[in-house]
């Protein structure tokens, strides 16, 4: 018997070589570098629950609200002011570098390309993709500085994402400041006994490793170096699917720089007790996240003496990492908590048939970036406003909440908020958006607009 062979039938494995009879060499050959690239004493923890499993339930009864930097705060205590002075200084220094993950598959919006190209944009229909780059360009024109962005892909989404930054002029970003690296993968197993599934006679059924798997893949395709050699010391954080997130926003990077922090987390204020966000917590004077499918409802319900929610501080995935921090837990995170999701996945059976099932068959195992919180000696949480930072892209319309349609609303309120206040008039029904290189904020729109300026039509303003 071969080594490999040896190895599955230790592990329990060895139907993932079922069909090599009837492989090419080459597909052989292929199927057996993807069984070697499997630590099987991992995956046999892991689907014998002798992993690290966490008691969720029991630490969100010991969990405590967060200490965080609230948007209704004396004035003294952290001011803006000192916080976007010392924010800006490090962007303009090239200090500052993005990480946008776009790894995920886009399941539950019923997208079948990278969501980063689902097109958002509620005038100039523009796509995720190009919402986040513009926001980059409209930084880099008014601080006068290159930033670096380093876009995390999975192997479902890397090949089309490469080829659309290609076709599309890199969305405007300069060839040497555009990272595409792609995050590594686990092997799905069946729900039942925990054998790995094959996706074809000779592919393992695997996906994506979480965006924990971030930490690995910058080290490993040198992204680190990249970064290092540039002269960056903070990485701003973000999802694909947020295209209000504010990309290098100084206030919050000169938060994170004030407080010496070393991973900082922006939050908002929970709408509902159960909201589909993750919540920010301190535990034994950690900052930790317990994720929304992980907090039970009664812990989930619980009050403060004003009436408020006890756990209201709602992660959007938008963080502000030292990257000395994210590259001193490059070993550490190799030993992050996997967390487990069931879900429907495609298989070859033993007769060599593809099953479609309808209903979840599969455990995958994922790592999350924000299990590094804990890890940071100094981790500080800071509120933002939801209407300026937060409307993701989740859900097909229809749904509830998180819908293009809501984005887009989202997207729409913020500009003509900005509009109005600058005395513009825009007539019902109609919907102006603007691109971040003509104006950013209320003071740029104001010095555009002319008081009682109209806007009868949509309108586009680029
Ligand atoms: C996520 C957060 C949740 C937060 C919410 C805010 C997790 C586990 N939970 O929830 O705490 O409140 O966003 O919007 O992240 N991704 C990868 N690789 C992967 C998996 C995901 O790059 O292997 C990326 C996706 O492209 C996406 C993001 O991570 O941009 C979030 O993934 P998703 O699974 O959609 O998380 P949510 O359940 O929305």
């Amino acid at each position: 018997m071969s080594d490999l062979a040896q190895t599955l039938a230790q592990f329990g494995q060895e139907h993932l070589l079922q069909f090599a009879s009837q492989l090419t060499p080459a597909e052989l050959t292929s199927l057996e570098s993807q069984i070697e690239a499997i630590d099987f004493e991992q995956l046999a923890a892991l689907t014998s629950g002798k992993d690290k499993t966490i008691d969720w339930a029991e630490l969100a009864r010991r969990a405590d609200p967060p200490r965080a930097v609230r948007l209704n705060r004396p004035a003294e205590e952290s001011p803006s002011e000192a916080a976007i002075k010392a924010g800006t200084e490090a962007i303009k220094a090239g200090k500052v570098g993005v990480i946008l993950v776009a790894g995920g598959q886009g399941t539950r919006l019923g997208f079948d390309q990278p969501k980063g190209m689902f097109k958002i944009g509620p005038v100039s229909n523009r796509t995720l993709f190009e919402m986040h780059c513009d926001r980059l360009r409209g930084v880099m024109d008014r601080m006068d500085v290159e930033i670096p962005m380093y876009v995390m892909t999975s192997p479902a989404t890397d090949t089309q994402t490469r080829a659309y930054f290609d076709a599309n002029d890199n969305c405007g970003l300069p060839n040497e400041l555009l990272h595409i690296f792609c995050q590594g993968t686990m092997p799905a197993v069946d729900d039942s006994a925990g054998k790995i599934l094959l996706a074809d006679v000779n592919q393992i059924a695997t996906s994506p490793d979480g965006h924990g798997g971030l930490v690995a893949a910058l080290h490993k395709q040198g992204c680190f170096d990249d970064a290092q050699s540039r002269g960056v010391e903070y990485f701003f954080y973000a999802q694909v699917d947020n295209p209000l997130a504010q990309l290098c926003d100084p206030e919050l990077i000169g938060h994170h720089i004030l407080a010496k922090s070393q991973m900082t987390t922006q939050v908002v204020s929970k709408r509902f007790p159960m909201e589909k966000v993750g919540n920010v917590v301190t535990i034994d004077g950690k900052t930790n996240i317990i994720e929304y499918s992980d907090l039970p409802e009664d812990a989930a319900n619980q009050t403060q003496p004003d009436g408020s929610l006890k756990f209201w501080a709602g992660n959007i995935a938008i963080h502000v990492f030292d990257r000395t921090f994210l590259e001193s837990v490059v070993d550490d995170a190799a030993g992050l908590p996997f967390h487990r999701a069931h879900k429907a996945v495609t298989f070859v059976g033993p007769d060599g048939k593809t099953c479609k099932p309808e209903k979840p068959n599969a455990i995958k195992f994922e790592r999350f970036v924000f299990d590094l919180l804990p890890l940071a000696e100094n981790a500080i949480v800071v509120e933002g406003d939801p209407s300026r930072v937060f409307a993701p892209v989740k859900n097909a319309d229809g749904a509830a909440v998180d819908t293009p349609a809501k984005c887009k609303e989202a997207i729409l309120a913020l500009h003509h908020g900005w509009l109005e206040a600058a005395g513009a008039k825009i007539a019902p029904g109609v919907s102006v958006e603007i691109h971040p290189l003509w104006a950013s904020c209320a003071n740029e729109v104001a010095e555009k607009v002319d008081s009682g300026q109209e806007f009868p039509t949509d309108t586009f303003l680029s």
